[in-house]
């Protein structure tokens, strides 16, 4: 049964507090509930329904008197209520069989709960929606050996000692908050510490909690926690309102993390990290998710979001502000536009397919059948788009007077996103965005990528060029017709020479610069630029200023011109990307086409040479260019996709730049191999990333020369590395080339990390997404799920083996024989009785069949409607493999 946005109703009942007792047994956990609560004047006189999953009831109290209820599928309906009262509710859950991972679970001996979306029904029965908030107090109780420490949100006022070797803690959080961020933890944990004091002048106690023997790997966590308090402050005048700050970290988790009041709750992967154990990378991201979760107190915690259809609200938002974080917090400019072309990136591979497939909502939905499925890149990094969006319309300052009156207007409140975008416009009253905000919200409310067709002409006479641009937007599911977009186009001019042109547009009062901001908003429109003294190249969307696909019919020499004169870096790298692409697309469609003919020109392979040797660019920009578009954004750009054509044009290429350019590789590698004592900042990873690409490519190119220099010399880099970054990167040059050298750095890496849960997700998700050879890492794969380490009901271990295979590696998933969608299926059902949330996401895995050529296409979709038709199937999985088959 579908939700729809049009049904919200406000709650017939409040909550106003929330007495919580848990008596925490791994086998049969009690929960005493006692709740104040009243009827809601404004909505007629009704039953009070409570929301519950897989509860066993032991007792109903109102005003401390047993009272009648009934159960209506999993709802406890109870009639006759007074308007206000007192309701008392006894049950017990088995958090050790709780493999969901939603609600109250055990993890490695310690209990950990997630409630976001629904999962607080699994612990008790309640009003489980996140525009009834309540204050809470909550009493632990449990064995004090087997759970030293017990924590949930807000301030410990109290602990202490009971019979048997039992112990308490009781927590009472300040604030009121939806049930979806309560939070409780108890077992044997350690903590790094930290008091800061805010620019305010309020201490804080930070604390980060792992178990014992993590308590190394804390120090990046606990210096991104910091900066994250500063920053909130510094950027956006938001402090932290709490005295103790907590993280904890959960090595069985479905999602990154989750921003439950004073207590976060973290996967291990965004917590722990050491040099010799994380790489680069997982720095960033450690970075990058615990700002996100602590700038959730604000937006998210402080003001939420009034049902789940408003997700983005908050995620959007929140998406938006780590992005700013990540980028503020880099020392170099160069870095921060690193920063955003990998957002983009993420955007352009991950969201966009989505838009386009059987899945593709709004970044506002207007029905769901289950909300797991929708935390989604969609609702989390459009929703970001969006927000940046507005910040272009109204500029940064602006925008930070937006979210001042939102956070004034709305603290302690649940509300949608017309509440966000309204505070923004608001604030700039004279803003494009306060002009055009019904049409603005089409962001909101149409799914789909737009299409952004311009063409240029240039009068030499006239001394004017204008650029003629018309939006359109594919239809999606349910919506088959759409209205323009408000699309702010960043852009500039180029001349012959590479030099920004002066922009003077006509009509317009004054010259712009060599950059301005044009905002369409019809379904054609035209601008003309008035004294131009030669045909220009124009430079659009920089800094990809808003999530749409960009046709404009660039020559090749203009593309060179863009790669190598751009001032703006987003546009220099998608210059390239560009050309790699036509390159990859003019192959994939030649019929007649040699297997090994080369795929890249002279002039483009000249043009990659000449970025890997420039004397200024930065390392992480170079590794950016001479990054080959994925395979999966080569497919999303055809009609009709070949997966093997498509993986074996691009390895082709992959070779051609390995082989033409191995001097340049040679030389890379020597420039970037030492990076001084490892710090985990933008510019030094940049060069351990490029001198990692140069490996793989001199491997490579060894590969086919049948030099083994370099095999050698990389083994030996994996063997004397001293950080995880270089270590990883010489074994995936090994592996990625198909060198027999491989098998050994494999062997010796698992001896060495063995005890490592994170690295041996690595090394288990390396050989799921090497690249195929003979359909060999099928059976690899088939032979890894054997593996001692290997386990299904851990959500990390799933990904690095099962999700590596279907969703990273295309060339080896579509088999001619259609062995690797009969693998998915299976899959799919045995996750699907363990933790439904971890199978719908393997279930997306095929999202994009109808586009598959024959014989993939038929029997891709036999192997979903395979999965469709089990019985029993969850509704998470369900709504997944139903939206893919209809019609
Ligand atoms: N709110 C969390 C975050 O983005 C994610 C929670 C996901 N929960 C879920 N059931 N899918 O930080
Ligand atoms: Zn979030």
């Amino acid at each position: 049964v579908a939700i729809q946005r049009e049904d919200y109703a406000p709650p017939a009942y409040w909550i106003d507090t929330v007495d919580l007792c848990f008596d925490l047994d791994p086998a049969k956990t009690r929960v005493l509930n006692r709740m104040k609560m009243r009827r809601n004047p404004e909505v007629a006189a009704q039953p009070l329904r409570l929301d519950g999953d897989e509860l066993n009831l032991a007792r109903v109290l109102v005003n401390g008197q047993g009272a009648a209820f009934r159960m209506e599928g999993s709802q406890l309906v109870i009639d006759g209520l007074p308007d206000d009262f007192e309701l008392e509710i006894f049950t017990t859950c088995c958090p050790a069989k709780n493999t969901k991972l939603m609600g109250l679970f055990v993890s490695q001996n310690t209990f950990f709960t997630q409630c976001e979306a629904e999962g607080f029904r699994r612990i008790t029965y309640f009003l489980d929606r996140p525009d009834v908030m309540a204050s809470y107090i909550v009493t632990l109780r449990a064995d004090k050996a087997a759970y030293p420490v017990l924590l949930s949100n807000g301030n410990l006022v109290e602990e202490g000692e009971l019979p048997e070797g039992r112990h308490f803690a009781k927590w009472v959080d300040p604030f009121k908050k939806p049930a979806y961020l309560f939070a409780l933890v108890a077992g044997k944990l350690v903590a790094r510490e930290q008091r800061i004091k805010a620019r305010n002048g309020r201490e804080h106690l930070l604390q980060v909690y792992v178990r014992a023997g993590d308590l190394d790997k804390t120090e990046h966590a606990m210096n991104s926690l910091i900066h994250s308090v500063l920053w909130d402050e510094a950027r956006f005048g938001l402090p932290l309102d709490l005295d103790r700050f907590m993280i904890v970290a959960t090595s069985d988790f479905n999602m990154g993390a989750m921003e439950n009041k004073g207590l976060n709750i973290f996967n291990t992967k965004y917590v722990l990290a050491s040099q010799a154990t994380a790489t680069d990378a997982d720095y960033a991201n450690i970075e990058s998710v615990v700002g996100h979760e602590y700038f959730h107190n604000w937006s998210g915690d402080r003001v939420t979001c009034r049902d789940w259809f408003q997700l983005s609200l908050k995620e959007g938002l929140t998406v938006f502000r780590d992005q700013e974080f990540s980028m503020d917090l880099c020392a170099e400019p160069s870095a921060r536009a690193v920063k955003r072309i990998e957002d983009v990136r993420v955007l352009r591979t991950a969201q966009f397919p989505e838009d386009a497939g059987p899945m593709a909502h709004p970044v506002r939905p207007d029905s769901y059948i289950e909300i797991s499925n929708f935390y989604t890149v969609t609702i989390y990094e459009k929703g970001a788009e969006v927000v940046r969006m507005m910040q272009t319309l109204v500029g940064r300052e602006g925008f930070a007077r937006g979210m001042t009156l939102y956070f004034e207007r709305h603290d302690g409140q649940a509300v949608t996103c017309d509440d966000f975008a309204q505070a923004i416009a608001d604030a700039n009253p004279d803003s494009e965005l306060a002009r055009r905000l019904p049409q603005f919200k089409r962001w909101y409310s149409q799914a789909g990528t737009p299409r952004l067709a311009a063409t240029g002409h240039y009068d030499a006479e006239a001394r004017t060029y204008t650029l003629a641009f018309s939006q359109s937007c594919p239809p999606t599911p349910g919506q088959s017709v759409k209205e323009p977009f408000v699309i702010p186009v960043a852009l500039g001019l180029l001349g012959a020479d590479g030099r920004a042109l002066p922009l003077q547009l006509e009509g317009a009062a004054q010259p712009a610069g060599e950059s301005l901001t044009l905002v369409l908003h019809e379904a054609e429109q035209r601008f003309t630029f008035t004294g131009v003294d030669e045909a220009p190249v124009p430079s659009i969307l920089r800094g990809f200023s808003a999530p749409v696909v960009l046709q404009f019919d660039y020559t090749r020499e203009q593309l060179l011109a863009l790669l190598a004169h751009d001032t703006d870096p987003f546009n220099r790298w998608e210059a390239a990307q560009r050309l790699a692409l036509g390159a990859a697309l003019a192959a994939i469609g030649d019929d007649t086409r040699a297997p090994d003919a080369p795929v890249l020109d002279e002039a483009l392979i000249a043009a990659m040479r000449e970025v890997l040797r420039h004397p200024t660019l930065d390392a992480a920009f170079k590794e950016l260019v001479l990054s080959l578009p994925s395979e999966v954004y080569i497919a999303e750009q055809l009609d009709v996709v070949d997966p093997q054509r498509v993986h074996r044009v691009r390895e082709a290429m992959r070779t051609q730049l390995a082989t033409a350019l191995f001097a340049e590789w040679q030389q890379a590698y020597e420039d970037n191999k030492d990076t001084g004592a490892y710090r985990p900042e933008p510019v030094s990873a940049g060069r351990r990333a490029l001198a990692g690409m140069a490996l793989a490519n001199l491997c490579i190119a060894a590969r086919e020369s049948g030099d083994t220099v370099w095999p050698g010399k990389t083994l030996q880099r994996f063997k004397d590395a001293s950080n995880m970054t270089d270590r990883f990167n010489a074994l995936t040059a090994l592996v990625v080339a198909g060198h027999p050298l491989a098998a050994q750095a494999l062997a010796r890496f698992h001896a060495m990390f063995k005890d490592e849960a994170l690295v041996i997700d690595k090394w288990f998700g390396l050989q799921a997404s090497a690249p195929d050879r003979d359909g060999d890492v099928l059976p690899l794969v088939k032979q890894l799920t054997r593996h001692a380490d290997f386990s299904i009901k851990n959500p990390n271990r799933a990904r690095s083996v099962i999700f590596s295979y279907c969703n990273a590696n295309p060339g080896a998933f579509h088999r001619l024989d259609a062995a690797g969608y009969v693998w998915w299926s299976d899959r799919v059902i045995e996750l699907d009785e363990i933790n439904p949330q971890v199978a719908a996401r393997l279930a997306r895995a095929l999202d994009r069949w109808s586009k598959l050529a024959e014989p993939y296409r038929s029997a891709a979709r036999e192997a979903i409607a395979r999965v469709a038709a089990r019985p029993g199937l969850s509704k998470d999985t369900l709504e997944v493999v139903s939206r893919a088959l209809a019609p």
